[in-house]
């Protein structure tokens, strides 16, 4: 993985504290994607009187540069031309395909690959990930938003994405950093070289190189959510949105052997020698289900007292066992787990949390970390980044920077992962705060 890891991004950055709470919108809105809007492409923003300016615009609520950061700064400018890479090349080989930039499966999320009578005059492929993949197709407000007097929710009216929204934006990341029904990292593309997908919603936030400021004026416009709510409404929508996948055909697509991307990757890929099985509910030497942001979760749920940590739990327990009978069974533990995790996600994404919550949520995760409870990579992966946003929030982040760092070791290289380590450096951090 390149740079989930590049936390030292998040360092200096001022979190907001908690406190400002937002109900989480009722209807989902349709994805970028999805949405009726044709979208306009890349051309039709980034004018220089629009948001192709040079530099910021004081002038202006927002940036007006935001292109220039998107092309110089922004992955996801790139996302096209990456499938122009010999390593993506020798993807497309290894999968039978004539070409990566040229085939479906790798555009749906390394372009804005909407049908063709939703492409506009200026809409091209090339521009990879472009504003209005994120933003929603500009078809019925590209004119009308930059008019005086247009306000956040006339733009939504007309298609434009709730990015704002934790629930919603959460969505939408995970729509590519996850997948959908309609497009997903299966293990085919994983064992022909693709890398794992990784996704923490504060923690990608804050590495997306950030082209607005939740400044004064943004926050008469729109709600700011704090990073403590950023992070659980993206653990909450990740656990959401592979419980859904586990009822679509990606489960058991292929015939003999179930899609192996809703693993552990680790579980198969260590050492023979390297004995990590422990009682979770799976016998030894089963594949176990990835279960890390509802895991996460549910131990989160648990440190702030309230009740729904055992629910999940139990809800995990079931589809662990599910999971060792047939599809149906996975398929209904799946639905039920799911509408479970529906109301927990508005809670957490929009509840206050005071400093006094994050402490107490750093050092339960900490401890449970100590006690070996995070034995799956992708468990402690999440963990890691918890405690890194959360001492960011509480503004010690630099005092405990050499014992995060010396943590984050542990957990830099899924290859060498071992969990002892993990939970020997989690008491170092525990120690020191
Ligand atoms: C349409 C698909 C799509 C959507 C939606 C999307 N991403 Fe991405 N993202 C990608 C792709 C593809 C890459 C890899 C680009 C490359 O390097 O070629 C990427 C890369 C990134 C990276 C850099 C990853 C790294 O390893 O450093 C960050 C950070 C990121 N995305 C954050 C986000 C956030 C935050 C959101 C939601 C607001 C989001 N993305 C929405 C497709 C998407
Ligand atoms: C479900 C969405 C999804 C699909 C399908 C997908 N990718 Fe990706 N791809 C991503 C995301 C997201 C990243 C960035 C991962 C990160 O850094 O966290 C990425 C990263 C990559 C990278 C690594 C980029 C780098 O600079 O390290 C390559 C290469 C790549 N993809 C090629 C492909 C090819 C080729 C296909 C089609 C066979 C494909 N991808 C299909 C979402 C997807
Ligand atoms: C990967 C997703 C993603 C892409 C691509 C993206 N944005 Fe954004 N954008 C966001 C998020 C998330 C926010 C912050 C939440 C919000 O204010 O809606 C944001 C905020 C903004 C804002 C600030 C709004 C305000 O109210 O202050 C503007 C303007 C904007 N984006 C324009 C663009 C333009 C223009 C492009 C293309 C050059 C672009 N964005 C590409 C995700 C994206
Ligand atoms: C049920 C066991 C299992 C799980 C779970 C699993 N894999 Fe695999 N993986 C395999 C097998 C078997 C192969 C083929 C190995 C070979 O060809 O030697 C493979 C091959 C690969 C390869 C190519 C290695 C090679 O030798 O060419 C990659 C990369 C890979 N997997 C990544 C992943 C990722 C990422 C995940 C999790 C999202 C994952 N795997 C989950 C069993 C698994």
């Amino acid at each position: 993985m390149r740079e989930l890891f590049n936390h030292r991004q998040q360092r200096g950055w001022l979190a907001l504290l908690a406190g400002l709470c937002m109900p989480a919108l009722v209807a989902a809105a349709p994805l970028p994607e999805t949405g009726a809007n044709p979208h306009e492409g890349v051309a039709s923003c980034a004018t220089s009187v629009c948001h192709g300016k040079v530099s910021e615009d004081e002038n202006s609520t927002v940036w007006l540069n935001e292109y220039r950061i998107w092309l110089r700064n922004d992955y996801h400018s790139r996302a096209y031309r990456t499938l122009q890479t010999e390593q993506s090349q020798a993807i497309a080989r290894k999968m039978g395909l004539p070409s990566a930039a040229g085939a479906k499966i790798c555009l749906d999320c390394h372009a804005d690959n909407v049908a063709t009578e939703a492409r506009g005059r200026r809409f091209q492929i090339s521009d990879g990930v472009g504003c209005e993949a994120c933003h929603g197709g500009s078809g019925q407000w590209l004119e009308s938003h930059a008019e005086a007097g247009t306000s956040h929710a006339d733009n939504l009216a007309k298609g434009m994405y709730p990015t704002e929204q934790p629930l919603e934006r959460a969505r939408l990341c995970l729509s590519c950093h996850l997948g959908t029904k309609d497009k997903f990292a299966t293990h085919e593309i994983m064992g022909a070289g693709h890398p794992r997908l990784a996704f923490e919603l504060e923690t990608f936030t804050v590495n997306q190189p950030k082209h607005y400021d939740v400044d004064a004026d943004y926050r008469d416009r729109k709600p700011a959510i704090s990073s403590v709510n950023m992070w659980l409404a993206g653990l909450a929508v990740s656990g959401q949105a592979t419980l859904e996948l586990l009822q679509e055909d990606w489960f058991t697509k292929q015939s003999l052997m179930p899609e192996l991307s809703f693993y552990q990757c680790h579980a198969c890929h260590h050492p023979m020698s390297d004995l990590r099985w422990s009682p979770e509910g799976t016998p030894p030497g089963t594949v176990r289900l990835n279960d890390a942001s509802l895991l996460v979760l549910a131990e989160v749920l648990d440190i702030l007292g309230e009740g729904d940590g055992a629910t999940l739990r139990s809800g995990l327990k079931q589809l662990h066992q599910a999971s060792l009978q047939n599809r149906g069974a996975v398929v209904a533990q799946a639905k039920s787990l799911a509408g479970k995790v529906d109301p927990i996600a508005r809670q957490v994404s929009s509840a206050s949390y005071g400093t006094d919550s994050m402490r107490s949520l750093r050092q339960g995760l900490l401890q449970r970390a100590v006690s070996g409870r995070f034995r799956h990579f992708t468990a402690a992966e999440q963990v890691f980044l918890a405690v890194e946003t959360l001492s960011i929030s509480l503004g010690d982040s630099d005092r405990l920077e050499s014992l995060l760092d010396a943590w984050f070791k542990s957990v830099e290289d899924e290859n060498t992962f071992v969990p002892q380590q993990f939970a020997v450096r989690a008491n170092q951090v525990l120690g020191g705060l």
